[in-house]
C-alpha cells in the first residue's frame, strides 16, 4: 500500500437546495440517510477527469510518477463513453503509454472488486505497481425528478497505489491480505439503470427499490466479511478501521453493529459526499488517512454491496 488520493468536484449541493428542486426536506434526507450534502461535477467535467486528479494525488502521496505504474484499473458505472474504457483516458491524461489500463464494472462494489483484481495481478508477478481508481459522475444518470433516488448520490473519485513486494506470508505483511467477492444477478430489478447501448440505445436513469436494497445491503455482506475474518484467523475486534461503502448512514451503522465493530472504528463520509458508488471507499480511505486516523500498519476492512447484486470485502494492512 503505497498511497492514496481523492478528488471532489467544487460544486456542493446541499439538502436545502435539493428541497427546492423536488418535494423533500433536509430533515427527511438526514433522518433516513445521514446525508447533508454531496458534490456534483461541473458541466463538461467527466469521470476520467475526476479519476485523473485522484490518481495524481495518489501518485504524489506514494512519491511515484506515471512511469512507475504498469496497471490501471478504474471502477466506474459512469464512464466518459461507452468505449474506450475510462481507465485508458486516465492513463493517457497521466502521460502513461506503457502497461495496461481497463475498466471494471461492479457498480458500488467496483472498488472492492478492483482492489481484489489488482492484488491478483500483482501477486501473480505479471505486474509491479497498480493504480486502483474508483471514479463516478452519478449525477449524470439520476432522474432529478425522482426524490427517492436523486437525494442519495454524489460525484467524486478516489485512488490507491498498490506495489508488489515480497512478504512473509503472515497477516503482518502490508497490502491486501485477503479478498472475497460475490454476485447474484437475480436481483437486477432492485437496483438498475433503465437504459444501455444493447437494450434501449440510451444511457438511462438509475432506478431502485430502496427498502429491498436496504434489507439486502445489511443482510448479504455478512458472509463475505466472515469469509475475510476466517481466512485470516482474526475476529472483528482485531480490525482497526472499518471503511464500508458509503451508501447510507443507517446501512453503515446497522452493518457495524451486526458485525460487532465499535462505532469509533467506523469511517463515515456519506454525510459530506453522499453515495459516490465505486468512488466512496477510496474517498473515505483518503479522508481517514489525511486526518491521521489510518496509519501505516493498521488493519483496514473494506466492504460493499452494489447493483447486480455484487458484494465483496477485502482486508488491507495499511
Ligand atoms: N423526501 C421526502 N420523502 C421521500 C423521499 C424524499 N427524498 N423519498 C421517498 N420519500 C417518501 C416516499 O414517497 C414514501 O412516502 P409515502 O409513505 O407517502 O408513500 C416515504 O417517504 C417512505 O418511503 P420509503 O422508500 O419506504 O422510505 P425508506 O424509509 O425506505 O427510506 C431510503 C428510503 C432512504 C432510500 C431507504 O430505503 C434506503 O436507505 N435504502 C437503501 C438504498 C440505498 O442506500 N441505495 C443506495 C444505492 S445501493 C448501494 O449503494 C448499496
Amino acid at each position: 500500500m503505497r498511497g492514496c488520493g481523492a478528488y471532489l468536484p467544487e460544486r456542493v449541493l446541499s439538502n436545502d437546495e435539493l428541497s427546492r428542486m423536488v418535494d423533500t426536506s433536509d430533515d427527511w434526507i438526514v433522518k433516513r440517510t445521514g446525508i447533508h450534502q454531496r458534490h456534483i461535477a461541473a458541466e463538461g467535467e467527466t469521470t476520467s477527469q475526476l479519476g485523473t486528479k485522484a490518481a495524481q494525488a495518489a501518485l504524489n502521496a506514494a512519491g511515484l510518477t506515471g512511469s512507475d505504474i504498469d496497471l490501471i484499473i478504474c471502477a466506474t458505472s459512469t464512464p466518459d463513453y461507452t468505449f474506450p474504457a475510462t481507465a485508458t483516458q486516465i492513463q493517457h491524461a497521466l502521460g502513461i503509454d506503457h502497461g495496461v489500463a481497463f475498466d471494471l464494472q461492479a457498480v458500488c462494489s467496483g472498488f472492492v472488486f478492483a482492489v481484489a483484481t489488482a492484488d491478483k495481478f500483482l501477486t501473480s508477478g505479471s505486474h509491479k505497481r497498480a493504480l486502483v481508481i474508483g471514479a463516478e459522475t452519478f449525477s449524470r444518470i439520476l432522474d432529478w425528478e425522482d426524490r427517492g433516488t436523486c437525494v442519495l448520490f454524489g460525484d467524486g473519485a478516489g485512488a490507491i497505489v498498490l506495489e508488489a513486494q515480497n512478504g512473509t506470508q503472515s497477516i503482518m505483511d502490508r497490502g491486501v491480505l485477503t479478498s472475497h467477492l460475490r454476485s447474484d444477478g437475480q436481483h437486477r430489478s432492485k437496483l438498475f439503470v433503465d437504459g444501455g447501448p444493447g437494450s434501449t440505445r440510451t444511457v438511462g436513469h438509475l432506478r431502485m427499490e430502496g427498502r429491498e436494497v436496504f434489507r439486502f445491503a445489511v443482510g448479504m455482506i455478512t458472509d463475505v466479511i466472515e469469509d475475510a475474518l476466517n481466512a485470516l484467523g482474526i475476529s472483528a475486534s482485531d480490525i482497526d478501521w472499518f471503511v464500508p461503502h458509503q451508501a447510507n448512514r443507517r446501512i453503515i451503522d446497522a452493518s457495524a453493529q451486526k458485525l460487532g465493530i465499535a462505532p469509533e472504528k467506523v469511517v463515515v463520509t456519506v454525510d459530506r459526499h453522499g453515495n459516490t458508488s465505486a468512488a466512496s471507499i477510496p474517498l473515505a480511505l483518503s479522508v481517514a488517512v489525511a486526518d491521521g486516523r489510518i496509519r501505516e500498519g493498521d488493519l483496514v476492512l473494506i466492504e460493499s454491496l452494489g447493483g447486480g447484486f455484487t458484494w465483496g470485502s477485502a482486508v488491507i494492512r495499511w
